[in-house]
C-alpha cells in the first residue's frame, strides 16, 4: 500500500492560488473501469491538491465523466483506489463522501422555489430552520440571486438556473466539488460570466474543484492545472501555460489552442527535415538522427517576411478578420496549412501573395513522435 502524505480535512482553508505545497486532497491510484470489453479508464494515477482547481479536458468518450462518477461514488471502479484526505474511500457509499456535485443538466426541482432548491441539501441533513435560512441567504448572495429567492426555475434564465445549481452545491461547503460540463448549455457570453463566478467562488471558499470540459478556452481560463485525457488515459497534467507552451504530444498541441505542426525526420546537426524545409532544432532535443519528430509553432510566434526570407515559404490562401487580430492561413508546397496571427492595423496581405515565415523570438517546441 502506498504511503500517503499527511492530510487533514480542509474546510474553511484560505485559497492557495496554485495550491503548490498544499496537502493532497484526492489521490487516484491505478484506477481502471471496464464496460464489457471497453476500457473506459486505464489504470489512472492522479493527485489533486487541496484548494486546487483542476480541469479534466478531453474529447468525447475520453473518460472524463466516468472518472468523476467513480470519485463521487456513483460508479464502482474495476480496479484501483480512491483516497480522500488520506482515507481509502474506494468502497464508501456516495453519501458518506464529503463531495458536492454539479452536473451538466443541473436538475433543479421544478416545483420548488429558488430558496427551496438551494436549501434542499440542508433539509436532508437536518439543519435547523433558522440556520438553514441564514445559509440560504448567504449562498444566494454569493451568486447574486437574493432578489429571486421566491421564483420557480421556469421563471429563470439558463444562467440564473445555473447559478442556483452552484449555490445549491456550495451551500453545504463540501471540501471537494465535482463539476461535469456545468456551463455547456449556456451561450458564450454567459459562459464567460459563469467562469468568472466559479473562479470567485473557488477563491472565496478555498474548496478543491475538479471541473470537466471539452472546451480548451474554458480550461485555460479556469484551471490551476489541466489534466488532458485521451482514450481513458492521461496524456499530460500541467499548468495552462506549460500545457500551451510545452505540450507533451502532438495530440495535446492540437487540442490546446491553434497549433502549427511540422512533422519530419531528425537529421545530423540538430535539424529536422520536413516536406517543406529543413529547419533548425532547439539544442538539447535529445533525439537520434533518423527518428521522427515534430515542431509545434504557435500562430502568434510567426512573422510574415519577404518570400525569399524566412524558414518557410508559402501562399496566402485565407485571411480571417477577428477584431484585434487577423488570422492568415498560408499553404506550404506540401499542402500543410500554417496559421499566422497578425495584429490588425498591419498592411493587409492579399489572397495569393507568396510570403516567407519566420519565428524570430520564439524557437518552436520540439516533440519526438
Ligand atoms: N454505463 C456505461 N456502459 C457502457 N459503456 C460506457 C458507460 N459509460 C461510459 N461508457 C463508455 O466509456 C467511455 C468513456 O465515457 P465517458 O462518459 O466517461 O466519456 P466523456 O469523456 O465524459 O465523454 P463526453 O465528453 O462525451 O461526455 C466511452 O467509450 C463510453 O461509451
Ligand atoms: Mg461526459
Amino acid at each position: 500500500m502506498t504511503h500517503l502524505a499527511a492530510t487533514s480535512p480542509d474546510q474553511g482553508r484560505a485559497h492557495n492560488p496554485n495550491a503548490q505545497g498544499a496537502p493532497i486532497k484526492l489521490r487516484v491510484e491505478g484506477l481502471g473501469k471496464r464496460y464489457g470489453n471497453i476500457d473506459a479508464l486505464h489504470a489512472l494515477d492522479l493527485d489533486v491538491r487541496s484548494g486546487e482547481l483542476l480541469t479534466l479536458l478531453g474529447a468525447s468518450g475520453s473518460g472524463k465523466t466516468t472518472l468523476l462518477q467513480i470519485i463521487s461514488g456513483l460508479v464502482a471502479p474495476s480496479s484501483g483506489r480512491i483516497v480522500i484526505d488520506g482515507r481509502d474511500q474506494t468502497h464508501a457509499p456516495a453519501h458518506q463522501r464529503d463531495i458536492g456535485v454539479v452536473f451538466q443538466n443541473y436538475a433543479l426541482f421544478p416545483h420548488l422555489t429558488v430558496s427551496q432548491n438551494v436549501g434542499f441539501a440542508l433539509d436532508m441533513r437536518g439543519v435547523s430552520r433558522a440556520e438553514s435560512r441564514r445559509r440560504i441567504n448567504e449562498a444566494l448572495a454569493m451568486v447574486g440571486l437574493e432578489a429571486m429567492h421566491q421564483r420557480f426555475p421556469r421563471e429563470l434564465s439558463g444562467g440564473q438556473q445555473q447559478r442556483v445549481a452552484l449555490a445549491r452545491c456550495f451551500i453545504y461547503k463540501p471540501s471537494l466539488i465535482l463539476m461535469d460540463e456545468p456551463l455547456s448549455a449556456l451561450d458564450r457570453k454567459l459562459r464567460e460570466t459563469m467562469q468568472m463566478e466559479i473562479k470567485r467562488l473557488h477563491r472565496e471558499t478555498g474548496s478543491t474543484i475538479i471541473f470537466v470540459t471539452h472546451d480548451q478556452d474554458e480550461a485555460l481560463a479556469l484551471s490551476d492545472r489541466i489534466c488532458m485525457m485521451h482514450n481513458g488515459r492521461i496524456e499530460q497534467i500541467d499548468t495552462p501555460q506549460a500545457m500551451y507552451e510545452r505540450p507533451s504530444t502532438v495530440a495535446v498541441a492540437r487540442f490546446i489552442g491553434i497549433s502549427n505542426v511540422l512533422e519530419g525526420t531528425v537529421m545530423q546537426g540538430d535539424q529536422l527535415a520536413t516536406a517543406d524545409a529543413t529547419v533548425a532544432l532547439p539544442k538539447g532535443h535529445g533525439c537520434q538522427p533518423g527518428t521522427p519528430g515534430a515542431l509545434v509553432i504557435r500562430p502568434e510566434h510567426l512573422n510574415v517576411v519577404a518570400a525569399d526570407h524566412g524558414a518557410l515559404r508559402g501562399t496566402v490562401v485565407e485571411a480571417v478578420y477577428a477584431g484585434v487580430e487577423t488570422r492568415i492561413v498560408v499553404r506550404l508546397a506540401s499542402g500543410n496549412l500554417i496559421v499566422v496571427r497578425r495584429l490588425s492595423g498591419q498592411a493587409p496581405l492579399g489572397i495569393g501573395s507568396v510570403v516567407g515565415l519566420e519565428w524570430p523570438a520564439h524557437p518552436p517546441h520540439f516533440l519526438s513522435v
